[in-house]
């Protein structure tokens, strides 16, 4: 695997757990994650990345001095959106600046153009969330447009923004 990304190992529960027992990651992230977040959490994530299918989901640890400091992933759609994966990502808070999810961003997405059907792979930043967005347009994503009250998070209306990179 390219560079900073590695597959998930059963020895990176800890340090993805202390990546993700953070408010200032969580809040940037969809609901459904549990804080605090646990080793057990993320054992539980990583055996379930180690089942998923090798055509649906990608996901590897970002990795800085041999450790797990941050998580991506992308998802394939259903239905008609089958060749459009959603991108996802986070780095440790220790670890952030140093240009390690752009870095991420570009080695997975270049990845899956070269080895699978994907033809699009898009994320929905909440729009205040400024420093993901700059890692998109860093890595080559365009800005489709700004998804107008597009959810509710921690009790707050946000608006999101659609980026997307396609196929060359
Ligand atoms: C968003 C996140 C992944 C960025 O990771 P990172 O490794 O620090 O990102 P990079 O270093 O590659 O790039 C960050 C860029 O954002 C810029 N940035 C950071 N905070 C910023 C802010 N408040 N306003 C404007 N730009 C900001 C940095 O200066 C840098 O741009 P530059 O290279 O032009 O200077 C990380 O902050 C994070 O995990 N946040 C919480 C979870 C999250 O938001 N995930 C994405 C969900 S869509």
């Amino acid at each position: 695997m390219e560079g900073i990304l590695r597959p998930w190992r059963k020895e990176d529960a800890a340090d993805l757990a202390a990546a993700l027992n953070n408010r200032k990651v969580l809040d940037n992230l969809r609901d459904g994650l549990p804080y605090p977040y646990t080793p057990a959490d993320a054992a539980a994530y990583i055996a379930a990345m180690e089942a998923a299918g090798p055509e649906s989901t990608w996901a590897c640890a970002i990795t800085a001095e041999g450790r797990a400091v941050g998580s991506i992933s992308v998802s394939r759609q259903g239905n008609i959106h089958f060749r459009t994966g959603e991108l996802g990502y986070y780095v440790a808070e220790p670890w952030w600046g140093r240009g390690l999810a752009t870095q991420a961003v570009k080695a997975l997405c270049g990845r899956l153009f070269r080895e699978t059907d994907l033809l699009r792979i898009f994320a929905v930043p909440f729009a205040e969330n400024a420093a993901s967005c700059r890692v998109l347009e860093k890595a080559g994503f365009a800005c489709e447009g700004v998804l107008r009250k597009n959810a509710v998070k921690n009790g707050v209306v946000r608006d999101m923004r659609l980026y997307a990179l396609v196929r060359a």
